[in-house]
């Protein structure tokens, strides 16, 4: 990526940085700073605007239910393009920002390999190899860096369809459909992933932090590289002394138990 495109990247995590705060407390690390987090939220709202404003005027069925939250048929159709846009417009600067930790890698090819051992939970820890983002989570990047672009060109064509061949409408109707489906899917599966699939992974996107165990398990070479520490020595280490602590906590329970007994058996002191 030009030079210029990373010093304006860098400017805008600094600004956003000064006017919000992100704590990482012991135990955690930093993983989405301020910039990133607000404009996740703003394409996600945009992305969420567009398509229930996308599906009001595509479906028959929906634009009686859906259309009412944006103030009627007219307004829905209005709106649409310009919610669009402006999701367009924050992925574009997400693009920029993420342009780096989204390069596809030889890691990633290993890890769509094991597609089936990911999805099924076969295995609790990611393979060591896997960084900031592993093959999937690239793979919805990318997918959203070629469907926004075929939003904007078909929904440009079908914007201002006076202005252009028939034909090229015709096709944008379908592109613009296809695409919108495609990321519906990719949404939902990575609502599911990014929230109950793999717990403390959301905050990562509120709080803009991950506890370290988060990291070791689930991006272990990200988890080297900001750390410098082996991610398999310290989750042994951490396991060990997990087991250390449970076996301290039930010979303590079961020592106050046998005092308990003990008291109980002493014979009663005569009445008065
Ligand atoms: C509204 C519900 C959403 C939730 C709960 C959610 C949650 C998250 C979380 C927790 C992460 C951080 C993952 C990590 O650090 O490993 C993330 C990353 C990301 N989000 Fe979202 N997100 C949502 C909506 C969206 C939308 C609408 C888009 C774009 C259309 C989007 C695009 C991305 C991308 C490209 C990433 C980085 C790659 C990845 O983790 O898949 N998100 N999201």
């Amino acid at each position: 990526m030009s030079t210029s495109a990373e010093r304006f990247d860098e400017r805008a995590r600094r600004e956003a940085s000064r006017h919000g705060r992100t704590v990482v407390h012991r135990g955690e690390l930093l993983r989405h700073p301020v910039y990133t987090r607000v404009l996740h939220w703003l394409v996600a709202i945009f992305f969420v605007l567009s398509l229930l404003s996308g599906f009001a005027v595509y479906s028959p069925w929906l634009f009686r239910w859906l259309t009412p939250l944006f103030g009627g048929g007219p307004t829905t159709r209005l709106l649409h393009p310009w919610f669009g846009l402006a999701f367009d417009i924050f992925f574009f600067f997400q693009f920029l920002n993420w342009f780096a930790p989204m390069a596809w890698t030889a890691a990633d090819r290993r890890w769509l390999r094991r597609l089936k051992e990911y999805t099924t939970n076969r295995e609790k820890f990611e393979p060591e190899d896997v960084g900031f983002f592993n093959g999937g989570q690239k793979l919805y990047f990318w997918a959203i860096v070629v469907s926004g672009l075929l939003f904007l060109v078909t929904g440009l064509l079908m914007w201002f369809d006076n202005a252009v061949p028939r034909a090229w409408v015709a096709a944008s109707y379908v592109l613009h459909d296809i695409a919108a489906l495609v990321m519906l899917g990719g949404f939902i599966i990575h609502i599911y992933e990014g929230t109950a699939a793999q717990p403390g992974t959301f905050q990562a996107m509120t709080d803009g932090t991950v506890s370290k165990e988060w990291a070791w398990t689930h991006h272990p070479a990200w988890y080297a590289e900001v750390t410098g520490r082996d991610p398999r020595a310290d989750y042994e280490r951490a396991r060990r002394q997990q087991l250390e602590q449970e076996r301290a906590i039930n010979m303590e329970r079961s020592s106050s138990a046998r005092a308990d007994e003990a008291a109980d058996e002493r014979p009663l002191p005569p009445a008065p």
